[in-house]
């Protein structure tokens, strides 16, 4: 099983690269291959909104502007399941994770038949490290991104500094179950 692990902060070493740590080795823990993401680090801008605003993607379903995004929508659409990490600014996700998730909400949840990523499973995590406020509206936010592009909430994770510890055990754990899931599917399906 291939997941893409989607860490959304500028900070190497902060509380969402923690739990992106986390999510990485539970995937791996059940044998499924996991690739991280580090959205920072790449030329992802945010959505133009083209023509009158319904853009070129409603009838294309990709994106006309050129940088990174191909490539990670590609690898999105090539994955078996997504892992995305975010911290809580202001109570949403950060720019990188908006910017991102928005244009593939365009390509995606304007195709006629289904999204691409109809059905696989993912896990959203909000990570809260100053005041610990604003974990819930932004897995609010990140719930209705993942109904939009059709994904399959497996779990929504609120982690802030005071459950870091406990939070990271979780993550990893539904990091394994989600892998262990497909690959018995898979099993079963091959039997
Ligand atoms: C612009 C901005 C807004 C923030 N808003 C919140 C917030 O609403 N709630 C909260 O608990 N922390 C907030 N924080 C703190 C971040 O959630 C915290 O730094 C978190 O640990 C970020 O992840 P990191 O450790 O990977 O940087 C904010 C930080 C920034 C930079």
């Amino acid at each position: 099983m291939k997941v893409l692990v989607f860490s959304t902060s500028p900070n190497q070493d902060g509380l969402t690269a923690a739990c992106a740590g986390a999510a990485l080795a539970g995937v791996r823990a059940a044998g499924g291959e996991a690739d991280e993401v580090r959205l920072n680090d790449l030329e992802v801008g945010k959505c133009q909104a083209c023509d009158n605003g319904w853009g070129t993607c409603r009838v294309e379903h990709n994106c006309q502007v050129k940088d990174d995004f191909q490539d990670v929508h590609q690898r999105s659409l090539e994955a078996d399941a997504l892992i995305l990490v975010t911290p809580v600014y202001w109570g949403e996700m950060s720019e990188s994770a908006k910017a991102f998730t928005d244009r593939l909400r365009r390509c995606e949840a304007t195709r006629r038949q289904e999204s691409r990523l109809s059905g696989k499973p993912v896990i959203a995590v909000a990570a809260a490290g100053g005041s610990g406020g604003g974990m819930i509206t932004c897995l609010a936010s990140m719930e209705r991104w993942i109904e939009h592009v059709g994904l399959r909430k497996f779990d929504l994770i609120p982690v802030n500094r005071w459950s870091r510890e406990y939070k990271l055990l979780t993550i990893g754990a539904a990091a394994e179950a989600m892998t262990r899931e497909w690959v018995q599917a898979r099993a079963g399906a091959a039997s």
